[in-house]
């Protein structure tokens, strides 16, 4: 194989509870993950001598050094399974930076689907996602399929309950980003700063043990982000669209990640056409908003 394509999903998480700091810098969190079907595509090929890394991005605005973790992942792979050729990496960039969805580390994690393809499957799924872990703490999970609770920092992974995978397939979600977005180290400080800003990893598990197996219970059981109350703090613009968003349209709406990205959970059938013009309004016609679904697997 010469060449192969990859999609790499964004994802949201619909329930993140950050649990205490870790002696290594990280803080440890539990938190329930899903992808969606709309992210970015990948293309990688064999091109050039051995040690070879070229990289493009259809965005502009995107370093395309070693600072991306596209790269870092295809060095990553190498000193694990030593590549025989150059690679030219091409990816094409819908996910926004800054936004909680994951767009760099599931590029990551893209490439390292794609280096094992061409290179005739070296590694297993598990070997790969310890491969990953090293390239970012989410990364890992753009290796799973489907909905997945994150726990450690973020590369201890297990699949969704049967019954928690079966009420979120297809689930639609609008997304919607401010021009800004929030770095994850920034938002990581912020919290801890806080008195009480986290949440036991008793407390944490329970709720999540409770919504993934009771079929009635309603979103509001599980959609919790810690980082919301350190971020809208700084950022009040998020805090007062979400309210906008939950109070006119009667939906659920949560921070993904360290945002800057809030999703509005729709219901069945529901026209997402009015909650895309408020958002316009409030952010200007420029701002980003997308509807995805829930997936299950990768197309
Ligand atoms: O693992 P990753 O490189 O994506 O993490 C970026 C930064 O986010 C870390 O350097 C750390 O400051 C923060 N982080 C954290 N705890 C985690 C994940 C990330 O403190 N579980």
């Amino acid at each position: 194989m010469d060449s192969t394509e990859v999609f790499c999903p964004a994802k949201i998480n619909l329930f993140l509870a950050v649990t205490g700091r870790r002696t290594d810098g990280f803080h440890n969190l539990i938190s329930l993950m899903a992808p969606l079907d709309w992210g970015d595509r990948l293309s990688l090929a064999w091109e050039g001598p051995r040690g070879d890394c070229r990289l493009t991005c259809s965005d502009p605005a995107l370093p395309v050094d070693n600072s991306n973790l596209a790269r870092q992942a295809a060095s990553a792979f190498d000193r694990h399974h030593p590549l025989p050729r150059g690679v030219r990496i091409d990816l094409q960039k819908r996910i926004p930076s800054g936004a909680g969805l994951g767009g760099g580390s599931s590029d990551a994690a893209g490439v390292l689907l794609g280096l094992n393809r061409l290179c005739g499957q070296p590694f297993s799924g598990e070997r790969l996602r310890m491969i990953a872990a090293e390239v970012g703490s989410d990364c890992p999970f753009f290796l799973m399929e489907g909905p997945a609770v994150a726990r450690g920092r973020g590369e201890w992974l297990e699949p969704a309950s049967p019954e928690a995978a079966r009420r979120l397939r297809g689930v639609r979600v609008l997304l919607c980003k401010p021009f800004f977005g929030v770095s994850t180290p920034w938002a990581f400080a912020a919290l801890a700063r806080r008195e009480n800003g986290w949440m036991p990893a008793e407390t944490a598990e329970e709720r999540l043990q409770k919504w993934s197996s009771h079929g009635e219970m309603p979103w509001s059981a599980l959609l919790h982000n810690d980082f919301e109350p350190a971020v809208f703090a700084k950022f009040i613009a998020l805090e007062v669209i979400k309210r906008e968003l939950a109070d006119t349209f009667g939906c659920p709406v949560l921070m993904s990640g360290s945002g800057s990205t809030l999703f509005a959970v729709l219901a069945p059938g529901q026209d997402d056409a009015p909650l895309r013009d408020h958002i316009r309004n409030a952010y200007g016609p420029n701002a980003f908003v997308q509807t995805a679904a829930i997936s299950l697997s990768r197309p």
